[in-house]
């Protein structure tokens, strides 16, 4: 009988033996003809032996058949042996066909997420080779360079990778979430970062790292007017599904009770409640500043109803009225020199906040009632006189040596880290994106905290090297010169990296090198001390990376670096990859400043640390501890 059969009757017969009644010879048949299937013929030969031990042959007759519904839960990766499936999504309906030789399937078993569309039989007698999860797993874990691909109307959609970063890494979802987001459309970017979204009846919703990187760089790809509606759409569409799934396709109704699909709809708002919440937390007082986003917050929380949802999610959004009430800008106002000239020329110079107001300068100069009129304003110098500085703008011409003589060298670092936590805390990390993006992109935006802080950094090098420039006794002078160092190595100790720095810029001033003098009485290898050698810069600071990649966070980065690393990625990489989002790029630019808060921190919603601390304003330093 076997010698009478066609090749092709052979191969379905073997197929359709149980995996556990093939022979060896029924093997390598298989694994020849999977040689031949676009899907399996890159994978090496080892895979694919495993792959033809495991293999189930699956046959359906009728085209319009669901073989499976978007939202379900994914068991199975199929290949396409004969026939064509439709591939449908909420909303969007048929986005693609996929053939003989095609598979499909694999990300819900990859992301261990729902199916992320329906898939249905677009002719009688379709035949498919189906691999279970488990073996998927097994099998199909180590192979390298895995990338997926979605398209949608013959275009890529989604790149996905398989990360090589370890697991951890990858926030809420653990061990389980191996593959990344590469690039994609930001619509399908944001539909999969939803999908992935786990919930969880605890309260221990896990939610993606990438969600936060996704928020953080949004307006670089998706401005607040293209996301907001596009969470809508993610919830319309979920919700249009249970009303009359035969509306949004043609074909059998979806397996599954009733039940089912009223969780899905539940689900799909509960998972965009989830992301406004982190929306909310990461942003904070700064959404204020996105008027699109507030409004969209605000409507949403009627309309979400997530005040009945609260429940379900901890009541993480409690806190949003909290944020929008308080509408009161973190920006650290800088005191700036006015000058200002009266009618009998005798100019008055005051200090004033860099904001202040036409009107609150003349009530600061003039009595209330005094009939004065302002006839002209300038800024930016060239003013009534000559240029010529202004003594408030000279600096000090005696330092501050025998007061600094007095103070010991280890509350002197921890006022500077008090106040530098101060400032580092107002900062918010999208005003690093907003900086290293260009701000003039972003409209609304402030990088003014951020440009405070790196002015901070200058101002504590340039207060180094004029106190010990000032300083005119030569062993007054090797002993304030031994306080900075001092200052310099509580101040690495105390994590904070900028101002360790800056002590030490410093001291590497050119004006304090120079004073021969004063280096040998303090002795020679005075800077040891402090721990010189994280500040070599060679092998692009590998010194200071390995230190820092020791201290467990939270500590103080050297900004400048920070900075510079950031500048080096936004330029060496493009924003867009063939007119998809570059989400690899946007990941590692956030990466580069996530960690300082808490960073292996995952259970902790991933960025709330610095909500934490604008709340609690009053309390000064906080710690946080993660386990393990
Ligand atoms: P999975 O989510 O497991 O189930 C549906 C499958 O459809 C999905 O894996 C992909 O393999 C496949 N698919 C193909 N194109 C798309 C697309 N544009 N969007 C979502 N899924 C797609």
């Amino acid at each position: 009988l076997l010698s009478q059969m066609g090749p092709d009757a052979l191969l379905t017969m073997i197929l359709r033996k149980h995996p556990s009644q093939r022979s060896a010879e029924d093997l390598e048949v298989i694994y020849e003809e999977l040689l031949h299937v676009k899907a399996v013929a890159h994978l090496s030969t080892s895979v694919r032996k495993e792959l033809a031990a495991v293999l189930v042959f699956e046959t359906h007759g009728k085209a319009g058949t669901v073989l499976f519904s978007q939202g379900d839960k994914g068991n199975s990766w199929y290949i396409i042996w004969k026939g064509s499936v439709n591939v449908i999504t909420h909303g969007k309906g048929l986005v693609a066909k996929l053939r003989e030789g095609e598979d499909f399937g694999q990300l819900a078993l990859l992301n261990d997420a729902p199916r992320a569309a329906t898939i249905i039989l677009r002719e009688d007698n379709c035949h498919f080779l189906r691999v279970d999860k488990q073996d998927y797993i097994r099998i199909l874990k180590d192979v390298e360079a895995n990338t997926v691909r979605l398209e949608e109307h013959g275009h890529t959609v989604l790149v996905l990778e398989k990360s090589t970063t370890d697991s951890t890494d990858q926030g809420g979802a653990g061990g389980s979430s191996k593959y990344t987001v590469m690039s994609g459309t930001p619509e399908k970017i944001l539909e999969h970062l939803l999908e992935k979204v786990k919930l969880d009846t605890n309260g221990n919703d896990t939610i993606d790292s990438c969600v936060g990187d996704f928020l953080l760089t949004h307006k670089i790809f998706m401005a607040s007017s293209q996301l907001c509606p596009a969470l809508v759409l993610y919830v319309t569409n979920a919700r249009c599904r249970d009303l009359n799934p035969s509306r949004t396709y043609h074909a059998q109704p979806p397996k599954g009770s009733e039940l089912e699909k009223a969780d899905y709809s539940l689900a799909a708002r509960q998972k965009v409640v989830k992301l406004l919440g982190q929306w909310v937390l990461l942003y904070g007082r700064l959404l204020k500043d996105d008027p699109v986003a507030l409004d969209f917050l605000e409507v949403s929380s009627h309309h979400l109803k997530w005040n009945c949802l609260k429940g379900a999610i901890y009541g993480e959004l409690s806190c949003l009225p909290l944020l929008i009430m308080s509408r009161v800008s973190v920006v650290f106002f800088t005191l700036v020199l006015y000058e200002i000239s009266r009618p009998d020329n005798i100019p008055i110079t005051l200090m004033l906040p860099v904001n202040t107001s036409v009107q609150e300068v003349l009530s600061a100069v003039v009595k209330p009632g005094a009939d004065y009129v302002l006839v002209k304003m300038n800024s930016m110098g060239g003013g009534f006189h000559d240029a010529r500085p202004l003594k408030e703008q000279q600096g000090p011409e005696q330092g501050t040596a025998d007061a600094l003589e007095q103070m010991c060298s280890k509350d002197v670092a921890s006022q500077l880290t008090h106040y530098d936590w101060e400032l580092f805390t107002a900062m918010h990390e999208v005003e690093l994106i907003y900086y290293v993006f260009g701000r003039s992109k972003f409209p609304g935006a402030t990088t003014a905290n951020l440009q405070r802080f790196v002015r901070r950094f200058n101002e504590v090098q340039y207060w180094v090297a004029t106190e010990v420039c000032l300083c005119q006794d030569l062993m007054k002078r090797a002993a304030l010169l031994k306080k900075f160092v001092k200052i310099a190595s509580v101040l690495k100790e105390q994590r904070n990296l900028n101002s360790f720095f800056a002590v030490m810029f410093g001291l590497s001033n050119s004006a304090v090198q120079r004073l021969y003098k004063t280096w040998e009485v303090s002795g020679r290898g005075v800077l040891g001390g402090a721990g010189v050698c994280v500040m070599d810069p060679s092998r692009n600071h590998r010194a200071y990376r390995l230190a820092v990649a020791k201290l467990s966070p939270p500590y103080i980065p050297f900004m400048p670096l920070l900075l510079k690393d950031m500048t080096f990625i936004h330029e060496g990489n493009k924003n867009y990859k063939d007119k998809l989002v570059n989400f690899e790029k946007m990941v590692s630019q956030t990466k580069l400043f996530v960690h300082h808060k808490c960073g292996s921190c995952t259970k902790l919603i991933n960025f709330n640390v610095k909500a934490l601390v604008s709340f609690a304003s009053d309390i000064k330093c906080i710690s946080i501890f993660c386990s393990g």
